[in-house]
């Protein structure tokens, strides 16, 4: 893989030349960001060698290069998930592209299930840590010592640092933030009600189908870590029976504005 992730990026490099300094992966509630962005190229992900092929028609995907300020950001929009078919290492492959791209500094962002009661659909979460719980883990196999050590150091997935700054900002912003855990799943079922009891019992306070993964592997390779989720249904008896994707969408579009002034800001003064 080390040759392919070089492949890649030497590719891209040819294509233009450019250090990002941060990576954002853009998920439901952070899809527009790329708006905060002056782009100066994008690459759609079937032009990249190497790259996952998506099978899904009108699949929408591509990096995008550009600067906030003075800061250099490449931006994946659309993301790659597990229950799509894809292995680990095609759902992560992005990760180590971007850190050899130059990015020492991840972002990402998600849609999820609150089951922490103080919760509401539109409640953003800033990602103090996670759980994994998804069947396949991107590091199983050989270790390649250039990307990272065997056994990865999880003590702070998510960069306290970050966390700190990222509060601060918020409540300069006036934007209610909430610190909480994540739990990931496979997919592509919604939870059942027992399954979100599950997870609240697990210790989690909110639930979904990505980001674990990409969190692994950027760790790996000691990129520093923010993330980011907008809450979009309540795992309760009162709130899911009406879970739908449409659902997500709507409710993670609400809080859209706060999420990316959030980010906006935090990439322009961290
Ligand atoms: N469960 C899993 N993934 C999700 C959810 C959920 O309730 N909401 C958004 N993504």
């Amino acid at each position: 893989m080390w040759e392919q992730v070089q492949e890649t990026v030497s590719f891209i490099q040819n294509k233009i030349n450019f250090t990002p300094e941060y990576g954002v992966i853009l998920g439901s509630g952070l899809g527009s960001f790329t708006e905060e962005m002056e782009i100066v190229y994008t690459l759609p992900y079937n032009e990249i060698p190497n790259f996952p092929v998506s099978t899904v028609q009108g699949h929408k995907g591509a990096l995008v290069f550009g600067t906030i300020g003075d800061k250099k950001v490449v931006a994946m929009q659309g993301r790659f998930h597990f229950y799509e078919g894809y292995s680990m290492k095609e759902v992560t492959f992005p990760v180590r592209v971007m850190k050899y791209l130059g990015m020492t500094k991840l972002i990402v962002s998600n849609a999820s299930g609150g089951v922490n009661s103080d919760y509401q659909v539109g409640s953003i979460v800033v990602l103090k840590d996670h759980i994994n719980f998804l069947p396949e883990h991107p590091l199983r196999g050989k270790n390649d010592e250039r990307f990272g050590p065997r056994f990865v150091n999880m003590s702070e997935p998510y960069s306290r640092k970050m966390i700190a700054h990222a509060s601060a900002l918020a409540v300069d912003l006036g934007i209610s933030i909430n610190l909480g855990i994540y739990l990931g799943l496979q997919g592509p079922t919604f939870e059942t009600l027992a399954e979100y009891k599950m997870v609240k019992i697990l210790g989690a306070d909110c639930v979904g189908m990505s980001t674990v993964p990409e969190v692994i592997v950027a760790r790996h390779m000691d990129v520093e870590t923010f993330g980011i989720s907008v809450i979009t249904d309540m795992g309760d008896a009162a709130s899911i029976d009406t879970i739908s994707h449409d659902e997500v969408l709507e409710a993670a579009k609400g809080a859209e504005p706060k999420v990316r002034q959030l980010i906006r800001e935090l990439v322009l003064t961290y």
